[in-house]
């Protein structure tokens, strides 16, 4: 998210920066770190232990400084860390936009998933270097790790449409995204976490 730049902007040029990790200029960075997940992975008792085990980033948001504002474009790069917590691959939030309207990622680095949900369809988008991924007004989105690298994409929106995390903690988000034998497994959202990943995992 961008707040750092007052409109009306004159045009300009935003450059990609080392390992297009950045951009110049740039305006706000989030870090995103397992604390900030509570309540995203399906095995709470994973998720605990890797925030006290160090409380890893997982992702982190760095912005241009194009505002979001009505009218306004505004872009961002993602970059999320390869890791999972109880076997489900690191993650971003995932959030609707309370405006609908459309967005475009499109993938820079590693492996990565695009998961889209209305509500009741699921939809899953492969993405990597040069994928662009259309995400449609009125799906909630989140963005999926599924290498061994850092996964990163550039992201562009309409600078009125909002992010609302409280849907996706209310309705999920249809499936999730587990680590396979050779590649991504996609189980239904509410399925438990599998009992293999954590051997000393109490009964509930
Ligand atoms: C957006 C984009 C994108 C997204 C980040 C982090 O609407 O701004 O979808 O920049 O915000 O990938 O994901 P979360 O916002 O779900 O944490
Ligand atoms: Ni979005």
């Amino acid at each position: 998210m961008s707040t750092s730049a007052t409109p009306p902007l004159s045009p300009l040029t935003i450059t990609f920066g080392p390992g297009n990790a950045t951009l110049e200029p740039q305006g706000q960075v989030l870090t995103r770190r397992m604390s900030d997940l509570e309540g995203l992975f399906v095995d709470g008792h994973a998720w605990r232990q890797a925030v006290v085990d160090g409380d890893p980033v997982v992702y982190t948001v760095v912005s241009s400084p194009v505002p979001e504002v009505p009218r306004e474009l505004p872009q961002s790069i993602t970059t999320i860390y390869p890791g999972d917590t109880g076997g489900e691959f690191w993650m971003t939030k995932g959030h609707q936009h309370p405006d609908p309207q459309g967005e475009i990622y499109l993938g820079l680095e590693g492996r990565g998933g695009l998961l889209l949900f209305d509500g009741e369809r699921a939809e899953w988008l492969d993405m990597g270097p040069g994928t662009i991924g259309y995400i449609p007004p009125g799906w909630a989105h989140r963005s999926v790790n599924v290498g061994d690298e850092p996964y990163r994409f550039l992201a562009v929106y309409p600078g009125s449409a909002g992010h609302d995390y409280g849907w996706v903690l209310a309705h999920g988000m249809g499936l999730r995204a587990r680590r396979g034998d050779a590649t991504v497994e996609l189980v239904p959202f509410g399925a438990p976490a599998s009992a293999s990943d954590n051997p000393t995992r109490p009964q509930e």
